[in-house]
């Protein structure tokens, strides 16, 4: 029998993050005066300790043991051959996925979330606000929140908010309030509302919108945190890929090919970091990012330096974008409908060590349709991009083997 999958136990969880600001050159954001944004700028919106992270050039960051031991509720998570698909394709390659749906709100974001929560109450702050695409960030945070004894405040885009009201009931569950972005409640929603009274919201609304709550909130206690985009937040994330290398060591294995979807590019950045850094060191490797046709930020819109968010309260990033007014279609994938990438994630694709994907719609569901009916698990329509690409790169095995 082969194995089907790769379990590491407690004590074998990565200890350190990898941070791949060590490695690749970043232009610094700007400010509105177009001058580098100072660590002190981000003072109102995050926590010192997270802007420090945020800046930080040091190649491994220790894991604090009270982060790791929220995290050991799900993690170490499984590593799982995907034998019955690569049955079903009559495929030579051997294909592997990491299952980060095992976390209680179903995703990679508490790796994140979990961390952000810890160093916003280790710093003091009693509230944290934030948007949410899918959900499944807000709930993520949600999660962590609860964890730490934080208050939480999710601006949650309106599409998926009418398309998902199951996950409000979730962030609900664990004490967060969740309300649809566009809302009434903050200047950034109002101005949004007065433009389009039915506009079905997007990322950058609910960025512009969640800051806002953060920043005028007059006690002080208040933060704003980001699911993704940000260094710190792909920082937390390469504890997947950490975990990742050392499941296929114990199998004696290398990949050619890594996959991971990309919205604002933390998923990928979680697999895809440590393996960067060996290709940065001389592996050869494929390296590829994943996005929508729908919302094709790496493979059509130019890298430029813009907003984060809709009402221009984010610094200037340099990063690929659609611009920060972009409004995308209302796909099925909410969490990959921003306009932006991340910058690490973007710089990589400018260096043309990851060459990103886009694919569409349809090809996304009969590749999630084909995994549910071969490997038993539905996944979520982010997800079914990666798996799209990692279909077609098996496919492409088995042409070459003929
Ligand atoms: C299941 C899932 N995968 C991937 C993503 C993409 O986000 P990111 O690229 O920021 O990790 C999301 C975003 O909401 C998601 O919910």
């Amino acid at each position: 029998m082969e194995t089907r999958k790769v379990i590491l136990k407690e004590t074998e969880i990565p200890r350190r993050w990898y941070n791949i600001l060590a490695d690749i050159k970043l232009n610094p954001p700007l400010g509105p005066d177009g001058n580098p944004v100072k660590p002190e700028d981000l003072a109102p919106v995050f926590p010192m300790n997270l802007i420090e992270q945020e800046v930080s050039a040091q190649r491994w960051i220790d894991i604090p043991e009270d982060v790791l031991s929220v995290l050991n509720i799900w993690r170490p998570t499984p590593l799982v051959r995907a034998v019955s698909l690569e049955k079903a394709l009559g495929t030579p390659a051997r294909i592997y996925y990491k299952n980060e749906s095992v976390s209680p709100p179903g995703s990679h974001k508490p790796n994140t979330a979990v961390a952000q929560a810890y160093y916003n109450k280790a710093f003091g702050i009693e509230r944290m606000t934030t948007e949410t695409g899918a959900g499944q960030w807000g709930s993520a945070l949600a999660f962590a929140c609860s964890q730490y004894g934080l208050e939480c405040k999710v601006f949650m885009v309106k599409v998926s908010f009418e398309q998902k009201p199951y996950r409000k009931s979730m962030m609900k569950a664990w004490g967060a309030m969740c309300v649809a972005s566009p809302s009434r409640e903050t200047k950034a929603g109002r101005d949004a509302l007065e433009k389009d009274p039915n506009s079905p919201g997007s990322l950058g609304i609910a960025i512009s919108e969640a800051i806002e709550a953060a920043v005028t909130d007059e006690t002080g206690k208040t933060r704003y945190s980001l699911g993704s985009v940000l260094n710190h937040v792909m920082l937390h994330q390469t504890i997947i890929g950490l975990e990742a290398k050392k499941q296929l060591e114990l199998l004696g294995e290398y990949p050619d090919v890594v996959i991971g979807c990309a919205g604002g590019g933390s998923n990928f950045a979680g697999i895809a970091y440590p393996f960067v850094f060996d290709k940065i060191n001389g592996k050869e490797i494929d390296i590829f990012p994943v996005e929508p046709i729908a919302c094709p930020t790496m493979t059509k819109a130019p890298f430029v330096y813009d907003h984060g968010d809709t009402a221009k309260y984010t610094p200037l990033l340099p990063m690929y974008s659609l611009g920060h007014t972009f409004v995308p279609p209302p796909i099925h994938a909410g969490g990959l409908r921003y306009h932006g990438m991340s910058p690490t994630v973007s710089q990589l694709v400018v260096e043309g060590i990851i060459q990103p994907k886009a694919v569409s719609q349809t090809e996304t569901y009969e590749s999630g349709v084909t995994f549910a009916r071969t490997e038993g698990i539905i996944p979520a329509p982010e997800t079914n991009h990666a798996l799209a690409v990692a279909i077609q790169e098996a496919k492409n095995a088995k042409e070459h083997c003929q």
